[in-house]
């Protein structure tokens, strides 16, 4: 990994050579509508326009209470990004928390309402394969798990990837921390998915949850096997007063090379500036990628297959 700060005269997003818009993708996670800021929020809205993303990810946490009002400014927002292609998946403030009965009966209805009623997403684009997982579960608080079943059908996807797709995988949980103290908030199954997932040919992990944003290797992790190299990609929290550790609100866009056969991609951190009254990029990270898996078949898992 390559991280060098941006120069000082590109952090308001200076127009770079490769900058195209269909090799862009944000990603932004936890905005807890409900507790947005609406300066905050402005500023976001202002950073789409300016980078025209292809592609945005909403990793969880779309709501702080999962109340329709919520959903409807959630959705309203999204909808005025108007970028191309989208996908959201939800988090553990998405479901109801306090009205048992929706919590039991109905735990995603008014997401779905928002969002659709595919709670695992998929983006195949030339560009992209973006792959959406519901780690929620309404039998656990504010833990998420991926199942053996998730593992499997993520895989099998990732196999029918293109040589050309930067192949992500969307998580709200983290699969990794930095903190001990965030140890217990890692995703139920990780170990499991990432090696599943690294084998089958995945380029990164997006997450949030815990509104800290960082990029670590998971292929560098000495607890988890990872067949190749891996990313973990962790959002902040985009616009929500719920910061953490002293982190501003950020977002993050991956870019693609302009020669997509580069087996490489650059993640920026996005921090708001509340000086500046816009969001700027405070790091930039070249990402070197693994080449192609060698699958024994179309789809295959190869040794150790779930089912
Ligand atoms: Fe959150
Ligand atoms: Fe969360």
């Amino acid at each position: 990994m390559i991280a060098v700060r941006p120069p000082e005269g590109d952090r308001h997003g200076s127009r770079q050579a490769g900058r195209d818009p269909a090799r862009v993708l944000l990603q932004i996670s936890d905005p807890h509508f409900g507790t947005e800021q609406p300066d905050v929020l402005r500023a976001l809205e202002a950073l789409a326009r300016e980078q025209a993303p292809a592609v945005v990810v909403l990793s969880g946490d779309i709501t702080q209470r999962a109340t329709r009002a919520q959903f409807a400014a959630a959705r309203a927002f999204v909808e005025r990004l108007a970028v191309p292609a989208r996908l959201v998946i939800p988090g553990n403030h998405d479901i109801p928390l306090f009205q048992f009965g929706a919590r039991l009966l109905s735990p995603y209805g008014r997401y779905s309402e928002a969002f659709g009623r595919d709670l695992e997403p998929v983006i195949d684009a030339p560009e992209w394969l973006v792959i959406g997982v519901n780690t929620t579960r309404r039998y656990r608080h504010s833990d998420g798990e991926v199942s053996p079943a998730q593992v499997a059908r993520v895989a099998a996807r990732l196999a029918t990837a293109t040589p050309q797709q930067l192949r992500i995988v969307v998580t709200h949980q983290p699969v990794l921390v930095t903190r001990p103290e965030d140890v217990t908030n890692r995703l139920h199954g990780r170990k499991l998915a990432i090696e599943h997932w690294s084998r089958a040919g995945a380029d990164m992990v997006m997450g949030g949850h815990i509104h800290l944003p960082y990029v670590r290797a998971l292929h560098e992790e000495a607890d988890v096997t990872c067949a190749r190299p891996m990313w973990a990609v962790q959002a902040g929290t985009a616009v929500s007063t719920r910061v953490r550790g002293g982190r501003p609100n950020s977002v993050n866009l991956v870019r693609r090379e302009a020669d997509t056969t580069l087996r490489t991609c650059v993640v920026e951190r996005w921090d708001h500036s509340a000086a500046d009254d816009r969001f700027v990029c405070a790091e930039r990270q070249r990402l070197p990628l693994a080449g192609l898996p060698r699958l024994t078949g179309r789809g295959s898992m190869g040794k150790g297959a779930l089912s």
